[in-house]
């Protein structure tokens, strides 16, 4: 099913609906301004940039209109992608979460390398899928990655969504998956704690 319609909300609501979340090592929170230079440093790296998008790296100033982007999308759908922190030292690890694609929610993880292979992703992504079934009852939650993306393919898998098949979006060539929320089943044992900013 389609995310609802939209519709436009001040500042202060963006804050007060973009929750904060806590997992076992993760602490989701809203990107702030000073996240520039870490969110910078992230999208000049090729190795996290090479199966996204145009596989490019970014300079800072198209980091800045990725960082402003994902504010805005929180204000245009009530939902959105989290800057990514460890819980304890609030290191910046990465960002991901949910954003729309063409009017499906998208589950999305980017990590610095520096944190690969240590779970967070699914970790990120299991706290994602149930923000979306939880909070926004979503009926479907997509994901999408390039064919040779085979660790982000993994995660996906690792998180129980299923393959749908080979498509291209912005005539980029993906691999779509997918979770219905009836497949969905939370993670009883997983810490997951929501709060709201405000
Ligand atoms: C994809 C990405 C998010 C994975 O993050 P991560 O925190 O390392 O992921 P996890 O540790 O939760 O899981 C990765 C899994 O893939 C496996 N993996 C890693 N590299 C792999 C490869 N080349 N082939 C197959 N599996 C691989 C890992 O072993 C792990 O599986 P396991 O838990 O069964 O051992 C990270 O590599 C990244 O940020 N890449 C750049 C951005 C990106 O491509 N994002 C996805 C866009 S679709």
């Amino acid at each position: 099913m389609l995310e609802k319609k939209p519709r436009e909300v001040t500042d202060d609501e963006v804050r007060a609906r973009s929750p904060v979340i806590e997992t076992a090592r993760l602490r989701l929170r809203l990107f702030r301004p000073d996240d520039l230079d870490d969110l910078a440093a992230m999208l000049r790296d090729p190795l996290v940039v090479r199966y996204v998008g145009d596989g490019k790296t970014a300079d800072r100033e198209v980091a800045h209109k990725a960082l402003t982007s994902v504010i805005d999308h929180w204000r245009r759908h009530g939902f959105g992608r989290w800057a990514v922190e460890d819980k304890e030292t609030h290191q910046f690890l990465g960002y991901g979460g949910l954003r729309s694609l063409l009017g499906m929610p998208e589950v999305v993880y980017h990590f610095a390398t520096a944190y690969w292979g240590k779970g967070y992703a699914t970790e990120l992504a299991h706290a994602c899928l149930r923000y979306g079934f939880e909070e926004h009852q979503f009926e479907r939650i997509v994901a999408i990655a390039k064919p040779a993306n085979a660790a982000s393919i993994h995660v996906l898998e690792k998180l129980g969504m299923q393959y749908e098949m080979h498509t291209s979006y912005y005539e980029i060539d993906v691999v779509q998956y997918a979770l219905d929320r009836e497949d969905y089943e939370t993670q009883v044992d997983s810490p997951y704690v929501l709060k709201l900013a405000l």
